[in-house]
């Protein structure tokens, strides 16, 4: 017997017919449905629960429709990121949070990557909002680099190499102010660039990525994600690739225009330390889901969830001697067969007799503290439970 049909996961040619046939036809659907709400104003605009909001996620479910079957990348997914705020998104690698900025974005994969439920409203600025899984491509096109903008991990590659750096800041403010005049363009790419840092600006307007420094780069990507000064900045991984000092500099950096902007941000890392010290509020992802949200304080200081728990005592100590660092036992379960209760339970430490039940719901054990975890049904208010989408039914 071949390796793979051993440990599970080989799928026959009858059932790969299958699976193709069946994503072929989800997916069509999909497109078709998609491109009927682009039509109908009603369908992409709405209202902001809350207008002090930039972004709200509610209940929002991307799936990918992979040859081996639906893979749930983001499953119910809700928080919301407050005006002037940082939001942190932590998780072990695979658990969704590029997946749910990607679709904030709506930058998925397509036609294999489809939000399939839920809303994600972007306010517009007076309360009223789109829902970016409706909005059309051509106001999408209008948003994407001057309402939200991104800042990405590896900033070689997310420059292109054959423009100078001038030029390719220039073609942003164009693109989204086209009045603007030649000159004026220019003077502004050049305030952006001494805006992040650089000190002979007149000198790295004509050069080419290549030439620049990993910092410098990054700065670059700054300069470009905030030329047209947006209401969100989603930062993925910004400093990964960047050593500890640098690292602190571009931080410093991305809070002061933040600030100076009035934006806010959404950092996305798995370094526990950046998020320490940048973001106002925390949201815990594991396995596509928030198992648990709250001030950074809370989350610091009085972890709830097993896994946040977990996550603080596997994280180095600056002044405190371990034999071994603590790392949580087992792994993530299958992304494409998760199990029907806790997605946590066969690696928790602190399991009792309602685990065996359902995947809980949402807890609120303080006003800004919501914990996803049986173990604290007594102590909280129960908020609901995350609505997944049966793709049976699509
Ligand atoms: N194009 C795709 N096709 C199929 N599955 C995908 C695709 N993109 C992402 N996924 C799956 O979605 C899940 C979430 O991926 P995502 O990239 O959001 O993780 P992440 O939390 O950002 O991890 P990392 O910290 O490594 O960046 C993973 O299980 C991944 O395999
Ligand atoms: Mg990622």
């Amino acid at each position: 017997m071949a390796e793979h049909e051993k440990n599970g996961s080989y799928i026959s040619g009858r059932e790969a017919r299958r699976i193709t046939k069946f994503n072929r036809r989800v997916t069509r659907k999909l497109e078709k449905a998609r491109a009927d709400a682009a039509r109908d104003e009603r369908l992409y605009t709405t209202q902001m629960k809350d207008p002090n909001n930039i972004v709200e996620f509610d209940n929002v479910c991307t799936y990918f429709f992979s040859d081996v079957g639906v893979v749930k990348a983001v499953d119910g997914v809700n928080f919301s990121v407050p005006r002037h705020s940082t939001v942190g998104i932590v998780g072990e690698s695979g658990c969704g949070k590029s997946v749910t900025s990607l679709s904030l974005m709506q930058l998925l994969q397509r036609p294999s990557g489809q939000t399939v439920g839920g809303e994600i409203r972007f306010n517009k600025g007076d309360g009223s909002a789109y829902n970016i899984v409706n909005t059309p491509n051509s106001i999408m096109e209008k948003i994407r680099g001057n309402r939200i903008s991104m800042i990405f991990q590896e900033p070689m590659t997310a420059l292109n190499p054959v423009f100078r750096i001038g030029q390719q800041i220039n073609e942003v403010i164009e693109l989204h102010n086209p009045e603007m005049s030649e000159a004026d363009v220019k003077a502004r790419t050049l305030e952006m660039l001494e805006l992040v840092g650089i000190a002979n600006k007149e000198g790295v307007y004509e050069m080419y990525p290549h030439e620049l420094s990993g910092g410098m780069r990054q700065r670059i990507c700054i300069a470009i994600a905030l030329a047209c000064s947006p209401s969100l900045i989603i930062a993925d991984e910004p400093t990964t690739a960047l050593d500890v000092t640098i690292q602190a500099q571009i931080l410093d950096l991305l809070q002061n225009l933040k600030d100076r902007l009035q934006s806010s941000i959404m950092l996305i890392t798995h370094d526990l330390g950046v998020v320490a010290g940048m973001a106002d509020y925390v949201v815990v992802m594991y396995a596509g889901r928030v198992v648990e949200k709250g001030t950074a304080d809370e989350i610091f200081h009085h972890p709830a969830h097993p896994y946040t728990i977990g996550l603080m005592r596997s994280k180095p100590v600056v002044g405190q001697k371990v034999d071994k660092l603590y790392n949580i036992p087992g792994s993530v379960p299958n992304p494409v067969a998760m199990p029907d209760y806790c997605y946590f339970r066969d690696r928790c430490e602190m399991q009792c007799e309602r685990c065996k039940g359902k995947y809980p719901p949402e807890i609120r054990i303080s006003p800004t503290h919501i914990v996803s975890c049986w173990n604290y049904m007594d102590e909280g208010t129960v908020l609901g439970f995350p609505k997944s989408v049966d793709v049976n039914t699509l």
